[in-house]
Order: structure tokens, then C-alpha cells, then sequence
């Protein structure tokens, strides 16, 4: 059914450049959408950065940057990365905008005001790294376990927000709603947790430790606990609380996270909306963490992956569709670029990517590029055929994505796809394409392979858009209208016969892991050599050496030397300079240039020729470069 549909990604913190999980939460929820408008719901997907703390401060003064040129600076980095991953987002909410400030003071006040906000001190362990104090039954080994360093004992007077009053109704609620959190293993997580008593949350940071917040509305001493700021944006991007937009999409409000947020958004946000007298959202997603190479990613262990060098190298659908595959939504997966060639080489080139040359090719080969007609009789002839399998697809794929097991619609969507790749092993077109016999059997088989890649072609669409879309422009479909909608992929026989085909191509180039490591050594090395600097020199040093400007007067190969050539050059008198550039240089292509020539370098004999000079010139692998003057110069003149 058609209606609203709010998707949410967390507000990155500002503190580190985007990497592979900021990527993946955008991602997902970019897919999640893009279904969503394949239902043709009302979609409206948000994401942002969390711009307050401790954290972004430290991460500030690091840079030598005033915080608010800092957190300009890396949510850039955030607003620019998302369009190069084809994320379509409706809004980009960053909590040092006015409008959001002004509902975190509204929503403050509200709280406030009915009782569920006091003051009062509090000695406490606190973990400068997860800004929070720690109980110590959380502490593992007495060490927070976040950042494996000990926490710091701080005493001072705060503001508290009684959570602990709404935790029966929490409980209630999530025992009422069973999939209010999902998967359910983050579900039973929550509810363990709240088997112990709900400590009351420190919602304050005086001033004397933090500026670099939201004001409290009731005491200006005190700026805003960084999470009860940031929960807030996904009601403020709404504009609430008045704001249509609010009113329609934050019933249906669904959040993404991954487990290291679970706490903050499975419990401190519902009693916050709670206790504000806002209904709570109807779905928290949670997923697992990336690893890397089975660790942990981590700038110190050096091993944080790039999205867009991963782009670079591969393939912006081909990085989308990894993602999704192969993570188990709610479960940990670790990235590795061997597993990422193998999906390529394997579900995209051999899988897809065969299949729609292999049909294309098959179509041009015996219909001149034009679908075909089916044929009745043919088709009670071939029946099941295809379509059972693509309902299949269909109603599986829409299923499992809802739920946001991203992983089971693919696997849906390669089952037809290997029901395709066995119906073409059967029927065997190039022996019916022998038998004149057999052309409408063959007619109808090729409509069906044609109508199956249709069908593949939406389902892809919202992991892969831009391969969807590639598709169905060589399927000849009109790709200005908006295809992507599920009806249309329920419904069998939609291609229209004679409409023309366009020529088969490759889809997924097949990769070679050892060539593309290979590069990227060789990329690296240069930029080495590129960057490699000398120990330092003092200006009298560069003075000893005498540089001048030379006209090459004649140029002549050495007899036996593949590299060298024998220059002779004025520099105010004639000099006879041996230069090992005959690989990027001709003679005759010297022949009057001007060239700048170290002067005073002791003469050595170089293959049976007494070189006087040295010229100078830029090598690398591909050869190498003459220094060579903008203006003509009298020769001799000197350099410095
Ligand atoms: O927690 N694997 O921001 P954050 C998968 N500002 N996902 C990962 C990941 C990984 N290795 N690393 C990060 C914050 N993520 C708060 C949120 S919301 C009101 C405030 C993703 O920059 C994942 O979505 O630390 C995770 O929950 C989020 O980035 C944490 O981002
Ligand atoms: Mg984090």
C-alpha cells in the first residue's frame, strides 16, 4: 500500500573522515528507500552529522582548527561522499543548524517543565573517549570497554533525566511490539538490559569542561549532553513539531544503526520521546559491525577502507552490491578485497553478466535485435516457463527486503537468476535456431529470456541503479518514465514485441585481484619516488653548482649505447655532453632547443665520450622529461 516512509541513518560524528560503515548504514538506507519508491510509497530518507562534544573539539584543536571551521570542514566531506555512491537522500540535518538547536531547547523545556529533569550531583567514573560516565559493572577489567583505558573519577552537579521512571512502559513496549527492534537478537539484548534497574541519564556538561554544545534553555551554565542533541535531529529534520512533514512521516519513523549505537537509540530515545509526549518510533534496525581482513577497523591499525578508492577500483554496483550480499543484515561481517573479486567474478560476471550478453547476443543472432512475438501453442508447449520463477522472485524478494534482509532478496532475485541460466541449458536455442520447425518455439523461448532480464532489471535497481537502468536501455524500454515499480515486475509479458534492442555489452568486467594489486604497488611507488625528499641543503650549497642555459648545436646517437646520446651545446662556448635520453628523444627532435645544463660538474668519460656537463631532465618509468626554458635565452646565461 502506497503511504509515507522515513528511513534515518545515525548522525555521524564529525570527528573521522567517512570509511566502509558510514558508508554501508547510507547505503542501506538508500536501498531501503529506493524499494520503498518501488512500492511508490512517499519516501523521505535523512541523514546528517552530529557536530557537538568533547570528541569534535579534541578533534578540532588536533587539526589547529576553530571548531565550527572544523565541523564545516569533515561534514562536507560526509554531504559530498554520498551523491559519488548514488545516495539520494531528501535531507541533510547537522545539529549546528538553528532549526535543529531550537527543538533540542523546545523539547529540553517541555521535559523540564513536567518534572522529568533535576539537578543534582554525581561522582562518577567517566570515559573522555564515549563522553559518558560508566558504571562500574560495565567496565571491563576496570577499563571502559570502547577504548580499553581506564576511566576518569569526576565529581560535579549536573542535570539528570529520570529514565528510570518509564522503564516498566519500555518494557511493555517492546514486549508488545516484537519487532519494534530488529533483528531480534538486538531486541532480546535491550530486554536483558533492562532486567537491571535503569540508572537516571546525565543529560549536562557544566560549561567549565564544555562550550562547545547546546545551552541549556533553563541554566546557561550547562550545555547539552551530546546524545540527547543528537537523538533529537530525527524529529527537528522533520520540523516539529508543527511542520507537516512531521506530522506525516514521523508515524511511520524507521531508524538504521549499527549495534555500537544500540543503547542510545533502543533505550534512552523512546523514554526521551516518551517522556516529550511524542509517539516512539515503529522500527529500530540494527546491524553488525564491518571488520577488516577479520579485525577491527582502525586508523591506528591502519587498515580503514575507503569508499571511494573501492569505487575507483571496482565499480561503484559492484561496491553496492557487495555491501548488501554478503552481511548478514544484524550480523558482523569482515571485508576483504579477495571476497570482494570472488562476488564480482562470480555473482555479477559470470552470473548476470553472462546471462544478459548471453540472451542479447541470442536475440540479435536470430531476430535481428528485435523481440520477438510469442507464440501460444509454444507456450503451452514450454510450460512451466519462466514465470512461475519470476513471481517467485518477485514476492520473495519484496518480503525479505521489508524486513530489511537485504541479503535474502538478493539470493531471491540469483535463484531466478539461475533458473534463467538453466532454462536456456535446456531449451537450447542454437539447436531449435537450426530447425526452421522450431522458429516460434524459438521465438517464445528468447521473449521469455528477454521478459526475465526485464524482471531482473527492477529487482537490482534499488542495490544497483545504475546497472538497472543499463539494462532496461538496452531492452530497448523507455528508461524517462519511472520504471522501477514493483506492479510492473509483478506482471508478466510486459516487453513489447518489435521493440528494437540495443547491442549486447559487458556488464561486469571480470577482475584479475593480482593485476589491480599490482597497480596500485606501482601507484604507490611512484608517489613514493614523487615525495622522497634529500636531506636539507643551505642556499651556499645550491650555489656551488653552476647552472646554465645551453642551445643543443647538433645531436648524434653513441655507436653501441642504446641510451645515450652525444650532445654538443653552447653555453657561451661549445661543450661536448653525453645524456642518457635516447629512448624519449630523437637527435634530430634536440637540434636547437634550449636545455639547462650543470655547468661545473667534473668530466667523466662515458662510454668512450668525454662528457663536459651534465643536462638535466625528469625520469620515470614511462622515460623521461627535458628541463627546457619558456623564453628564449642567450646561451650561457645562468641560472639560479
Ligand atoms: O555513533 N561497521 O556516530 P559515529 C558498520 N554520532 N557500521 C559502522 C562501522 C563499522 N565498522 N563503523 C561505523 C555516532 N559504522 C553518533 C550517532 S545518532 C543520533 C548519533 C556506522 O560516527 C554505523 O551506522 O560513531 C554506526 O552505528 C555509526 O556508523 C556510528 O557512527
Ligand atoms: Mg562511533
Amino acid at each position: 500500500m502506497p503511504g509515507p516512509f522515513y528511513i534515518t541513518t545515525p548522525i555521524y560524528y564529525v570527528n573521522a573522515r567517512p570509511h566502509l560503515g558510514h558508508a554501508y548504514t547510507t547505503i542501506i538506507a538508500d536501498v531501503a528507500s529506493r524499494f520503498n519508491e518501488m512500492r511508490k510509497k512517499d519516501v523521505f530518507f535523512l541523514t546528517g552529522t552530529d557536530e557537538h562534544g568533547d570528541k569534535v573539539v579534541r578533534a578540532a584543536k588536533k587539526e589547529n582548527l576553530s571548531s565550527r571551521s572544523y565541523v564545516d570542514k569533515i561534514s562536507a566531506l560526509f554531504q559530498n561522499l554520498w551523491p559519488e555512491l548514488n545516495i539520494k537522500y531528501n535531507y541533510f540535518v547537522r545539529t549546528t543548524d538553528p532549526s535543529h538547536i531550537a527543538v533540542v531547547e523546545q523539547i529540553l523545556q517541555k521535559i523540564y517543565d513536567s518534572g522529568d529533569i533535576y539537578f543534582s550531583e554525581y561522582e562518577g567514573l567517566y570515559c573522555f573517549g564515549c563522553e559518558r560516565f560508566y558504571t562500574q559493572r560495565e567496565l571491563v577489567d576496570g577499563k571502559c570497554p570502547d577504548h580499553e583505558t581506564a576511566p576518569e573519577v569526576i565529581k560535579e552537579s549536573n542535570y539528570f533525566f529520570k529514565m528510570s521512571k518509564y522503564q516498566d512502559w519500555l518494557i511493555n513496549h517492546i514486549k508488545k511490539n516484537p519487532d519494534f527492534i530488529r533483528p531480534q537478537r538486538y531486541k532480546n539484548e535491550v530486554l536483558s538490559f533492562l532486567k537491571e534497574p535503569l540508572e537516571d541519564l546525565c543529560i549536562s556538561r557544566p560549561k567549565t569542561r564544555l562550550k562547545w554544545g547546546i545551552t541549556l534553555p533553563f541554566d546557561k551554565d550547562y550545555v547539552t549532553y551530546v546524545w540527547f542533541d543528537a537523538l533529537l535531529n530525527y524529529v527537528s529534520a522533520l520540523g516539529y513539531p508543527d511542520d507537516d512533514r512531521f506530522k506525516k512521516f514521523w508515524p511511520v519513523a524507521q531508524h538504521i544503526v549499527a549495534k555500537d549505537i544500540l543503547k542510545p537509540h533502543g533505550i534512552y530515545w523512546p523514554i526521551m520521546l516518551k517522556a516529550a509526549g511524542i509517539d516512539t518510533y515503529k522500527h529500530l534496525n540494527v546491524h553488525g559491525y564491518w571488520n577488516v581482513d577479520q579485525s577491527k577497523m582502525s586508523k591506528s591499525l591502519g587498515n580503514v577502507v575507503e569508499p571511494l578508492q573501492l569505487k575507483g577500483i571496482y565499480g561503484l554496483d559492484q561496491f553496492r552490491f557487495f555491501l548488501l550480499k554478503d552481511m548478514t543484515f544484524g550480523l558482523d561481517s569482515s571485508f576483504s578485497e579477495e571476497t570482494f573479486v570472488q562476488r564480482i567474478n562470480s555473482d555479477l560476471a559470470n552470473d548476470l553478466g553472462n546471462l544478459f550478453s548471453r540472451i542479447l547476443s541470442m536475440a540479435h543472432k536470430y531476430f535481428k535485435g528485435v523481440v520477438p512475438e510469442t507464440d501460444p501453442q509454444a507456450e503451452e508447449e514450454l510450460k512451466p516457463g519462466l514465470e512461475p520463477n519470476a513471481l517467485t522472485a518477485v514476492e520473495d524478494f519484496e518480503k525479505e527486503m521489508e524486513t530489511f534482509a537485504f541479503h535474502k532478496a538478493l539470493e531471491a532475485v540469483w535463484v531466478f537468476i539461475g533458473s534463467m541460466n538453466k532454462y536456456i541449458d535446456v531449451t537450447a536455442p542454437w539447436v531449435l535456431a537450426k530447425k526452421k520447425s522450431a522458429k516460434k518455439q524459438l521465438q517464445t523461448i528468447i521473449y521469455n529470456l528477454l521478459e526475465g532480464l526485464r524482471i531482473i532489471s527492477g529487482l537490482i535497481y534499488p542495490v544497483m541503479p545504475d546497472t538497472a537502468l543499463l539494462m532496461q536501455k538496452h531492452l530497448g524500454m523507455d528508461v524517462s518514465e519511472p520504471f522501477f515499480t514493483l506492479d510492473r515486475l509483478y506482471t508478466w509479458k510486459r516487453l513489447e514485441p518489435g521493440t528494437k534492442l540495443l547491442k549486447s555489452i559487458t556488464l561486469f568486467p571480470r577482475i584479475d585481484l593480482k593485476k589491480i594489486k599490482a597497480e596500485i604497488k606501482r601507484e604507490a611507488e611512484a608517489d613514493d619516488r614523487v615525495f622522497e625528499i634529500k636531506p636539507e641543503i643551505t642556499f651556499e650549497e645550491l650555489a656551488k653548482i653552476d647552472f646554465k642555459v645551453g642551445t643543443v648545436i647538433h645531436a648524434e646517437r653513441i655507436p653501441k649505447a642504446k641510451k645515450l646520446l652525444k650532445l654538443e651545446v653552447d653555453i657561451g662556448e661549445k661543450r661536448i655532453i653525453v645524456a642518457g635520453i635516447s629512448e624519449s628523444y630523437s637527435p634530430d627532435d634536440l637540434t636547437g632547443k634550449q636545455v639547462l645544463i650543470a655547468a661545473n660538474l667534473k668530466p667523466a668519460k662515458i662510454m668512450g665520450v668525454l662528457s663536459n656537463g651534465m643536462l638535466l631532465a625528469a625520469v620515470d618509468d614511462k622515460g623521461c622529461s627535458i628541463a627546457t626554458f619558456d623564453k628564449k635565452m642567450k646561451p650561457g646565461t645562468s641560472v639560479r
